[in-house]
């Protein structure tokens, strides 16, 4: 691959060099089929060399899996690589001007183009303004995708939503959330909207909480750059989790359309009043040299006083009247006991339960566990006879695993699946300025707090469930911790 940049580079130094810049010179050719012919050329010598195209093309595609060998050679020969800098309207135009050059087959649709932005806050603006102004289609439509972070707070979110607003339109611009993009998460909808069995439970009448967890068995892996100028509430809760809760409590969309589905989310969040301090519990991994594993401190790139929480647990409340009282408990960590991401629904107790005599304990509630990975399922815990000659109750479960469920069918990834969004048009499972826009307003004030009081977290040990204090919030707010229960399908941990 260095060998192929340092051709491309040696190429375009010469390009410079020349009285005429070929580049340049073809840019202003008036002619399109004269400007594509000597791009074509170009475009050839530059990667005609078999080795660097073919460094390159490895690249791009080496961790593909599960592609049909003849597909996947058919699509690296496709690929090209044009090298430039990010705010360099020229260097954009080279790019369309190659592009130009590809679209031309009469096989190929018109020049239809996605720009993927998944870059550093500092160049994010200028690289979008250098490809609206140098690299879009003339020929057929512009998308942009771009990627997190949308901001650190919510002034800076809504100056960026603002900025890139003056650039392109809302309906060409599609922030991913690639939560947005997993099968069960995609799935929360159909089961909220189609099943007549969970609409009657579906409020405070039936529901006593609600616990969101996404929980990491790994530190930052290399990103501690990034991640300790944002922490967890803003990696993590700020986007996905609230994504998903806004899914999970939305009311029903006037349509499947995308701008209905996001017009509730919108609405559900703005019922959510911002999270407090009293209601929320930082933690920082520690070290656990049992099991050969450093603290976040002790983690190259994290300065040795960092109050950067890696994990953050807050009740969330929701005003409006199918909510009101039902604590949202999120809880979110990295350097913890499993990889998990679930939401889980508690019931309300059973009134005058006939079984209280015979339980050894409190009788266990009901629970709706809906698990996004791994291991994608939906149970629902419940109480049955335990069977055999006794009239015991234990719990059990209903339980839609999809391992065993659906054998054969292979789950796309999220990101394929948004890809194909954007593709089509769909922006269903894109966040619209104004979700982001709420989301940090709940979250801005107590990141603030935070910051301002410098809070130290509490220390957990890497490996653990979280800070004790995490279990003591969850149990104030009404969750009861269901013990000796273990879900048959879990991977072993
Ligand atoms: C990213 C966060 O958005 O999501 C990471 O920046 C996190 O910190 C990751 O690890 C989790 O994604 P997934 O798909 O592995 O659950």
């Amino acid at each position: 691959f260095s060998n192929y940049l340092r051709s491309l580079r040696q190429t375009l130094q010469k390009m410079e060099q020349a009285e005429h810049p070929p580049s340049r010179q073809l840019i202003k050719t008036p002619s399109l089929e004269q400007e594509k012919k000597a791009l074509e050329e170009e475009g050839a010598t530059l990667l005609s060399n078999p080795q660097c195209q073919g460094n390159f093309r490895h690249k791009v595609t080496k961790d593909w899996k599960n592609t049909v060998p003849e597909k996947l050679a058919k699509f690296k020969a496709r690929l090209i690589y044009v090298q430039g800098a990010y705010d360099s309207v020229d260097d954009m135009r080279r790019l369309a001007a190659k592009l130009c050059a590809v679209e031309v087959s009469p096989c190929n649709p018109p020049g239809n183009r996605i720009f993927y932005a998944a870059l550093p806050p500092q160049v994010f603006l200028p690289a979008l303004q250098s490809v609206h102004d140098g690299a879009l289609s003339t020929t057929g439509w512009n998308r942009v995708i771009v990627e997190k972070p949308f901001g650190h707070d919510l002034e800076s979110s809504r100056e960026l939503s603002a900025s890139i607003a003056r650039i392109f339109q809302e309906e060409h611009v599609y922030r991913i959330d690639h939560y947005l993009g997993k099968e069960m998460v995609l799935n929360l909808f159909i089961l909220r909207f189609a099943n007549i069995l969970l609409q009657p439970l579906w409020s405070r009448q039936y529901i006593k909480c609600v616990l969101l967890t996404f929980k990491e068995p790994i530190g930052t892996e290399g990103r501690a750059g990034y991640f300790d100028q944002f922490g967890i509430i803003r990696d993590v809760i700020q986007n996905h989790v609230m994504q998903m809760l806004s899914l999970f409590a939305m009311e029903r969309p006037v349509s499947r359309n995308a701008e209905d589905i996001r017009n509730e989310k919108v609405k559900v969040l703005r019922c959510i009043q911002p999270a407090t301090m009293e209601d929320t519990v930082v933690g920082q991994f520690v070290g656990n040299p049992a099991k050969g594993k450093q603290g976040y401190l002790e983690e190259p790139g994290v300065p040795h006083d960092s109050i950067c929480p890696t994990f953050c647990s807050s009740v969330l409340r929701i005003r409006n009247d199918r909510w009101d009282g039902v604590p949202f408990i999120v809880k979110a960590g990295k350097g913890l006991d499993v990889r998990k991401t679930e939401i889980r629904v508690q019931f309300s107790d059973v009134p005058a339960s006939l079984f209280a005599e015979e339980a050894e304990g409190p009788i266990p509630r009901n629970e709706l566990v809906v698990r996004i990975q791994p291991d994608e399922a939906i149970y629902m815990k419940i109480l049955g006879k335990q069977p055999g000659l006794t009239s015991r109750i234990q719990q059990t479960e209903l339980d839609l695993t999809f391992s065993s469920r659906y054998r054969f069918v292979k789950l796309p990834e999220a990101y394929e699946r948004l890809l194909s969004d954007v593709i089509r048009g769909d922006h269903a499972g894109f966040v619209r300025a104004d979700e982001l826009e709420e989301a940090w307003r709940i979250f801005t004030p107590l990141l603030q707090e935070l910051e301002q009081k410098r809070v130290r977290p509490i220390p957990y040990v890497f490996g653990s469930r979280g800070p004790e204090e995490a279990d003591e919030l969850a149990r104030r707010n009404g969750f009861v911790r269901a013990e000796g229960y273990h879900w048959p399908a879990a991977s072993p941990t």
